[in-house]
């Protein structure tokens, strides 16, 4: 059914059999929800983007590791990365093996190494100071180095992880010094990755920065390593301005341009290694919504305030990086308004920054009025807080079946208090 502003969850069918006024009621709001045919589908999206038998795709957890969203992702024939123990605990409690999941991480110590390095997996190090380390962790074995391609891309100057201004990688200029600490530590150069940053919408900076890597790997190749890994990072970006009809990024041509890079070049080089892509945003961002409740509205000077419990606790990207994320209102008995006023949406932190959308043209909406927040799948539970000490939401999936579960329980206040010891 059509309400105050729907039509993209409507076009989608996102909701299944359920309505949002019904989850927020009962599971209560904020709520993250998530749609399990959206997520097979981006998945498969990603799959598809080259039939060269070594290609993968390495999903980054990091932007949900929510086990039950991670177990259809695995279904989908994804492999995984992880970068702290976190992750890797709960990519393995979704089903992931050692041998599927990658460990990307960057500046840790040596018990950590060695807890990746005792549970199997294989580590990729971004630095000459933790490559050196490692090989003290685990002389003799396998290990992936993380270069800076010099190029980066990134929707915002704190996720831009390539180029020379940021604390990524080693320069591909000290290969020299690479290969003697490779030599010290009896270690085996097995794979080189990179990853230039986080949302891009055409893929012209990634081509460019995969084919340094390529480059890369033919030199390393050449000094003897035995390369059969090249990972050539995520970053892949999704539309979030729903409403004005955003193009999506054009997976078909960039797929067809990979697809003929990666195999024209293992052809040439005699390689039949892996290779990834580490997508995170991709996959789940566009699974997933936000439910809140709209509590006060409230006029202050010239702005319109609708005040909502979807404080930056809750998702945090537009107070961090002033994302943008579309809205949709949901109302009892509600009809598409598309007569649209300026408001700013707020939550319920005690900070002014605290704010979801600035003056932001939408239906006026009132208190008691559902607000889904569009494209939260990726980033968002992952990045809550309980900041104020507010709770962190539940999280529901909506199965092909069209019906809602829950996946994760709302924290409670005993919750809050778990970790705190008593002082005698
Ligand atoms: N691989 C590595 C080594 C990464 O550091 C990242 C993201 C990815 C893959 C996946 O990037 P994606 O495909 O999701 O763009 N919190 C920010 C994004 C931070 C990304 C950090 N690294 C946001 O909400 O936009």
């Amino acid at each position: 059914m059509p309400n105050i502003r729907s039509a993209y969850t409507d076009s989608v069918n996102f909701f299944g059999e359920e309505s949002p006024l019904e989850l927020a009621q009962r599971f209560g709001t904020p709520l993250y929800v998530y749609n399990e045919r959206i997520l097979r589908s981006r998945c498969r999206e990603l799959v598809g983007l080259s039939s060269h038998p070594g290609f993968h795709v390495n999903y980054s957890a990091k932007a949900n590791t929510n086990p039950a969203l991670l177990s259809i992702i695995r279904e989908e024939g994804c492999v995984v990365d992880a970068m702290s123990p976190g992750e890797i605990f709960l990519n393995m409690r979704a089903g992931y093996t050692a041998d599927e999941i990658l460990y990307v991480c960057n500046n840790v110590d040596a018990p950590e190494l060695k807890n990746a390095v005792d549970r199997g997996l294989l580590v990729s190090v971004d630095s000459l100071s933790q490559l050196d380390l490692y090989g003290r962790v685990n002389p003799g074995g396998k290990v992936v180095v993380r270069f800076n391609p010099g190029i980066g891309a990134g929707h915002s100057a704190k996720v831009v992880t390539g180029g020379k201004e940021t604390k990524f990688g080693v320069d591909p200029s000290r290969l020299d010094d690479v290969f003697s600490i490779l030599a010290a530590h009896r270690l085996q150069l097995v794979g080189i990755n990179q990853h230039i940053g986080s949302l891009f919408m055409d893929g012209a900076s990634y081509v460019s920065a995969m084919n340094v890597l390529l480059d890369l790997a033919v030199c390393l190749m050449k000094r003897g390593a035995k390369i059969s890994l090249i990972d050539f990072g995520g970053g892949f970006g999704i539309p979030y301005h729903k409403y004005e009809g955003e193009k999506r990024l054009d997976l078909q041509e960039f797929g067809a341009l990979l697809n003929s890079r990666i195999s024209e070049w293992s052809r040439e080089h005699g390689y039949d290694g892996r290779f990834y892509i580490e997508p995170g945003r991709y996959a789940v961002a566009e699974c997933g919504l936000v439910l809140g409740r709209v509590n006060a509205v409230k006029t202050n000077g010239t702005n319109i305030y609708a005040g909502t419990d979807i404080g930056f606790n809750v998702l945090a990207r537009p107070m961090l990086y002033d994302a943008f994320h579309d809205m949709e209102i949901y109302r009892k008995d509600g009809c598409p308004d598309t007569n649209l006023i300026e408001q700013t949406v707020v939550g319920d932190i005690c900070e002014s920054g605290d704010i979801l959308a600035k003056k932001r043209l939408l239906p006026r909406m009132q208190e008691g009025d559902i607000l889904g927040v569009l494209d939260a799948g990726a980033y968002g539970y992952v990045m809550a807080s309980t900041y104020n000490s507010r709770l962190r939401p539940a999280e529901v999936l909506i199965g092909e079946d069209g019906k809602a579960r829950l996946i994760r329980r709302r924290e409670t206040l005993e919750d809050l208090a778990s970790t705190l010891c008593v002082l005698n």
